[in-house]
């Protein structure tokens, strides 16, 4: 057991929440993760309505938790509607200003999470009202920015400790095992995001081939990237990138982004691939700490040894 200040905030068994990866948590997964002793988010993504609904059916009745990358939810504020009705465990922003949903969010007495890549952006997160604040690294899959989970972590440690005391921290990005978890403890926070080590989760919504790319690749296969979202048309504000397993077509267009842009030949064959798992064309989204997993475990097994892994550090090595 490793009690920690989240632990009892969220009422869980230990200070792991799952990610909430667009397209690859759904409700299988986030109710997995919560059953196991963790936190479970299902990732909202773009705003689905459809999907949301289909994913919080297959959660059934676990009490699970919601994302949503918050430049999109600007675009679509009715989505937000469908998730508090679900009456979630917490809901989770990430990439944008969640100032104009954190009160209709907290007016349901309903956590906030807010996930930050810098400074400013965490002192922006306790301003609004954040209940918990996720510092994320560029070592996370998905997307992100620059900064890195060793040096930010602490850095919003010290802040939180000194200006908003109540306010919680996870750290976010590399986070795959449990010396991953006790490092995150260590640097000062309450807990940890896990997305790429439950992104190759069993219970995850990953094309086979993903899974084999994923397992075969290194840590010096990934990539932060634009070129993805170029060709998939999603209009990503340009402070964030991906980080993703490098290929052919990354090979080719990445840094040649404008002229992926003009070329509808091109963009289509990645999303084609990316439905057919053809990983020479399409990419895996995930982060560095890909380098550490190489096998394909149920929510539970990798929640057991990260746990066991992380107790046996934080009590025994020093
Ligand atoms: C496949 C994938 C999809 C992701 N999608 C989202 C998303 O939709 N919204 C979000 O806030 N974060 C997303 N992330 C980022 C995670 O929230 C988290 O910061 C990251 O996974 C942590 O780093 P790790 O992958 O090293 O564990 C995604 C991550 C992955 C791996």
């Amino acid at each position: 057991m490793l009690s920690t200040r989240l632990t009892k905030y969220l009422g869980i068994e230990h200070p792991i929440i799952s990610a909430p990866m667009a397209f690859a948590s759904g409700g299988k997964l986030a109710s997995a993760v919560t059953n196991a002793g963790g936190l479970g988010l299902i990732g909202g993504g773009y705003g689905d309505e459809i999907w949301l609904q289909e994913q919080f059916d297959e959660a059934g009745n676990t009490v699970v938790g919601c994302g949503l990358i918050t430049w999109a939810l600007d675009k679509n504020p009715d989505c937000l509607d469908l998730v508090l009705s679900k009456k979630p465990k917490a809901i989770f922003l990430s990439f944008g200003d969640p100032a104009i949903h954190a009160k209709k969010i907290k007016s349901h007495n309903i956590p906030l999470i807010c996930q930050i890549q810098t400074l400013k952006d965490a002192k922006h997160a306790v301003d609004i009202g954040a209940d918990i604040v996720v510092a994320q690294g560029a070592e996370a899959g998905g997307h992100g920015e620059k900064r890195a989970t060793f040096t930010l972590v602490p850095e919003v440690a010290d802040y939180l400790a000194t200006h908003a005391p109540n306010v919680l921290l996870v750290a976010a990005g590399g986070v795959a095992d449990g010396r991953g978890l006790a490092a995150g403890l260590m640097l000062g926070a309450d807990g940890v995001l896990v997305g790429s080590r439950f992104w190759a989760a069993s219970e995850a919504l990953v094309h086979p081939n993903m899974w084999q790319a994923g397992i075969k690749a290194t840590g010096d296969d990934t990539l932060r990237a634009t070129f993805a979202d170029v060709a998939r048309d999603r209009d990503w504000p340009e402070r964030y990138s991906i980080n993703l397993i490098s290929n052919e077509f990354s090979d080719r267009w990445h840094n040649d982004e404008a002229a992926l842009a003009a070329n509808e030949k091109a963009k289509q064959s990645w999303r084609q691939a990316n439905l057919d798992g053809d990983t020479s064309i399409a990419n895996a989204f995930v982060g560095e700490a890909i380098g550490q997993i190489s096998s394909i475990e149920t929510a539970v097994d990798i929640i057991t040894n990260m746990m066991q892994e992380a107790e046996i550090l934080l009590r025994n090595k020093w």
